[in-house]
């Protein structure tokens, strides 16, 4: 099996007002000739009039996160069905701050996937440690562990991505080693092909966590890195851009 096409998603958090717009179309002018596939997830206020603006352009709108229902009375929530119509293609779920502060686990996570599935999005399923779980030596076992237990079987013969973000690593400026990241990818790789076979081999593992312009080519030459995902560093096109050219 080919290794699978590196994605480059940035994750704008909230972050974004109308003005941003310019910000996402100078991103698009940058992507023009690139390799990797690029995404750009707004917050869901603006996914529409993202993906209106960049309609035809080499950049593909993602949502950030989607409730487990298709609709229903859940105020405040937007459905994977809702960002699908609004333009989106691709969707972040099980972020780590979406796991620590809405205490999201990994079955409400995998009833997420479903719900992306169902509305025919791409999920971009997010796992990671934190600084205690890697401290006492259990990263691996907690990150496989998030792996096995969000990943539905529903995802046999679907594309998807798998993002390895390290807790510790978010907006902090501190990035694992590159052996340390080469030794997680490594174990989701074998976590994926354990549960989905030669499909669990194509799908794209992501790094996150403290990416930047002046570390993206190391982190993205290691063996298993499939891809990034950027938080601070993708809301500046130079910087994003930067990021998707070392790719
Ligand atoms: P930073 O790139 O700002 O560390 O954020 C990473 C992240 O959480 C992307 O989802």
């Amino acid at each position: 099996m080919s290794a699978p096409v590196p994605l480059i998603a940035g994750n704008w958090k909230m972050h974004g007002l109308s003005a941003s717009l310019d910000e996402a179309r100078a991103i698009a002018l940058g992507c023009k000739d690139v390799s990797p596939r690029v995404v750009i997830c707004p917050p869901s206020v603006l996914v529409h009039r993202m993906a209106q603006a960049l309609a035809n352009e080499p950049v593909e709108i993602g949502g950030q996160d989607a409730h487990w229902d298709d609709f229903g009375a859940f105020t405040g929530d937007v459905s994977a069905a809702m960002l699908a119509d609004a333009g989106a293609r691709l969707v972040i779920l099980g972020h780590s701050e979406r796991r620590t502060g809405y205490r999201e686990t990994d079955e409400i996570v995998a009833k997420k996937v479903l719900a992306a599935l169902r509305a025919g999005l791409e999920p971009i399923v997010c796992v990671g440690e934190t600084l205690d779980e890697r401290k006492a030596g259990r990263a691996l076992e907690v990150v496989t562990g998030q792996v096995r237990a969000s990943l539905p079987a529903e995802l046999a013969d679907k594309p998807f991505a798998v993002a390895y973000e390290p807790v510790w690593a978010i907006g902090t400026g501190l990035t694992p080693t590159i052996a340390e990241i080469e030794e997680m990818h490594r174990a989701i790789r074998a976590s994926l092909v354990e549960k989905f076979g030669d499909h669990g081999r194509g799908m794209p593992i992501l790094y996150g966590g403290s990416v930047k312009p002046n570390n993206a080519a190391e982190i993205l030459k290691a063996d298993e890195v499939g891809g990034a995902l950027v938080g601070g560093a993708s809301l500046k096109a130079s910087d994003f851009l930067a990021i998707v050219q070392a790719a």
